[in-house]
């Protein structure tokens, strides 16, 4: 398999990752997650853009143009022959001997970026199904908005989650809802949708972006304002959203069903507008 290693196309087995990166040292790095159907991008433009603004928010000097990047990563679909499937990329802060808190002078160290990619299938069969969740206090920092690789409060929450025999772990801070540990959260109450807004608490997802963009267009009513774990109770509907997952129904939260505990109608109109647009850009999934 093939990978991006810095500004080149490399067999995964070239790749030397150095121990003193500031990504292995101090998880000092960003990364995004694109999703390709058909052998085409859904949505390069808006992950280049994420990838992009979370690197200006810390101050990392990227090594490319974002048409640059766009190339190398349709080169690397091709000659991975990814039909559907993940691309994934990362950049750190690069190389900083010796060991230093402050950042290097990025004239003198290049940051370094790789980029890989998997083939996934959709789980149509999850995607009706749905998932169960537990809730776990959100311990994360404060600049949730950044893609940052440092995803130590993330895996800790899904992991807590996954000893309870759950799929993902709904997050809060005091009581109030901010996202899930890999995806963003919504609820359905009353044919209304709820998301947290965007904000330093949230990752402002591509899909929720989408989603909130194809619910707003096919006339449905859409409120960005965050809700409480007592409404997340009482909802009608309640779904995760990600790149890889879509809009995944979450049909059990703690251990008790989500309305009839089976996905629903507004969720099950989501995932077929997403669809839908996924379509547009990448033609009739196979
Ligand atoms: C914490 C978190 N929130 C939200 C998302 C959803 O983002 P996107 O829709 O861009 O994949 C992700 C995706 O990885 C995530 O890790």
């Amino acid at each position: 398999m093939k990978v991006i290693w810095n500004n080149e196309i490399v067999e995964r087995s070239e790749v030397k990752i150095d121990m003193e990166d500031r990504g292995y040292q101090f998880a000092d790095g960003i990364y995004d997650v694109v999703r390709a159907y058909n052998g085409e991008f859904f949505t390069l433009n808006e992950h280049v853009d994420r990838l992009f603004s979370s690197a200006e928010k810390i101050d990392l000097v990227l090594p490319f143009t974002k048409e640059e990047l766009k190339q190398l990563l349709t080169k690397l679909i091709e000659v991975n022959n990814i039909d559907i499937g993940n691309i994934y990329m990362q950049l750190t802060r690069g190389i900083g001997i010796p060991r230093n808190h402050s950042y290097p002078d990025p004239e003198l160290v290049p940051s370094v970026f790789t980029a890989t990619t998997t083939i996934v299938p959709r789980d149509q069969e999850k995607m009706d199904r749905g998932m169960s969740a537990f809730t776990v206090p959100d311990m994360r920092w404060l600049r949730c908005d950044i893609k940052s690789i440092s995803l130590l409060g993330n895996i800790m929450a899904k992991h807590e989650a996954h000893k309870k025999g759950g799929d993902e772990a709904i997050l809060h801070r005091d009581g109030v809802v901010t996202e899930c540990s890999s995806s963003n959260v919504w609820m359905i109450k009353d044919n209304t949708i709820y998301t947290h807004p965007d904000g330093n608490l949230v990752l402002p997802g591509v899909t929720k972006i989408m989603l909130l963009k194809v619910a707003r267009e096919a006339g449905l009513s859409v409120k960005e304002e965050a809700f409480t774990i007592e409404d997340l109770k009482k909802a009608d509907e309640v779904f995760a959203s990600s790149t890889t997952m879509e809009a995944m129904p979450i049909t059990f939260i703690d251990g008790n069903p989500v309305g009839q505990g089976k996905r629903g109608s507004v969720v099950e109109r989501l995932q077929q507008l997403y669809v839908d647009a996924v379509e547009e850009q990448c033609g009739k999934i196979r």
